[in-house]
């Protein structure tokens, strides 16, 4: 079997228009790569008839993953939620998914790639992105999807994301403002707020906001770290999220947590998403604090067995 989940290999040339004949998502090569990473993007895709992407598809796949992977709340939220929503909703998540056009819900389901029909549908369209991907943020890995299911008008509070993302709209229109703090210390603020273990969704929504208007079939790359908040429309709302890390994004999450480490211990750590040599050593040093825990921890349980 093909191994996807850490292609490290370096983007190819930008693809061309016959390339995209075959393809699941569409994307221009050349813009896309002097965006990625940088600013939002807008791509198109293949997907609304798909099979495993009607409601009856989406609630089989509801009720097969785990409880874990399964969100749900109140769709009417207000666009600043910091400490996010409660789950809030009862009954088998299939019903929520058979429900969505009228039971004033938003659901989200994670890691979609636990299935193996998903795995495979994730694998096939960010194939398709990473023959995009510039060499310079070092390939694709960590590839996970997310099933976003929301009521008519519902309304996805301010907050940022690790991963790289593509959203797809596969069913009714939604508005997806990417935003930017003017101030980057505004925006150092709030990442780490998030990974002093705060919520991911934002205290404060960015004025200066760029807005998607996705109809099936359109879709978003959002850079990692980029705000950004939703409003549906007046019809209930179903998204693919294709997401994944590059080799530069994962150098960044490492040193935000290594700077959290020293900021515990009272230390003022050079923020991290700015230098990538000095991101990659944080990294190198959390990896291997995080492999010397994980051995600690190991030789720990084998003395508890008497080993
Ligand atoms: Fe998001």
């Amino acid at each position: 079997m093909t191994r996807h989940s850490d292609d490290r290999a370096t983007g190819a040339a930008p693809t061309t228009a016959s390339a995209q004949a075959d393809r699941m998502v569409m994307i221009d090569g050349v813009g896309f790569a002097d965006a990625f990473a940088r600013r939002p993007f807008p791509v198109e895709h293949r997907l609304v008839d798909h099979p495993l992407l009607t409601l009856d598809g989406i609630a089989e796949l509801a009720d097969a993953l785990p409880h874990s992977a399964v969100e749900r709340h109140r769709a009417d939220l207000p666009l600043v939620m910091p400490g996010g929503a409660p789950d809030q909703l009862d009954g088998r998540p299939s019903d929520t998914v058979r429900g969505i056009a009228t039971n004033d819900s938003w659901m989200v389901l994670w890691n979609i790639e636990q299935a193996p029909a998903w795995r495979e549908l994730l694998h096939r369209c960010l194939d398709d992105v990473k023959a995009d991907i510039p060499g310079r943020d070092g390939g694709m890995m960590q590839r996970e999807g997310f099933l976003f299911l929301s009521a008519p008008n519902a309304v996805t509070p301010a907050h940022f994301d690790p991963e790289h993302n593509l959203l797809l709209q596969i069913r009714g229109t939604k508005e997806m403002n990417v935003g930017r703090f003017p101030d980057p210390a505004d925006q150092q603020r709030e990442l780490d707020r998030y990974y002093d273990g705060g919520h991911r969704n934002l205290e404060s929504v960015p004025v200066d906001a760029q807005t998607f208007v996705l109809s099936p079939g359109q879709g978003v790359y959002v850079n990692s770290f980029a705000p950004h908040w939703v409003h549906n429309r007046d019809e209930a709302s179903i998204s693919l999220s294709i997401t994944f890390r590059t080799r530069r994004s994962e150098a960044a999450e490492r040193a935000h947590a290594l700077n959290a480490r020293l900021r515990r211990l009272g230390l003022h750590p050079r923020p991290a998403g700015h230098d990538e040599r000095r991101d990659r050593a944080k990294a190198v040093i959390v990896h291997g604090a995080d492999r010397i825990r994980r051995l600690r921890s190991r030789a720990d349980a084998r003395q508890r067995a008497g080993m």
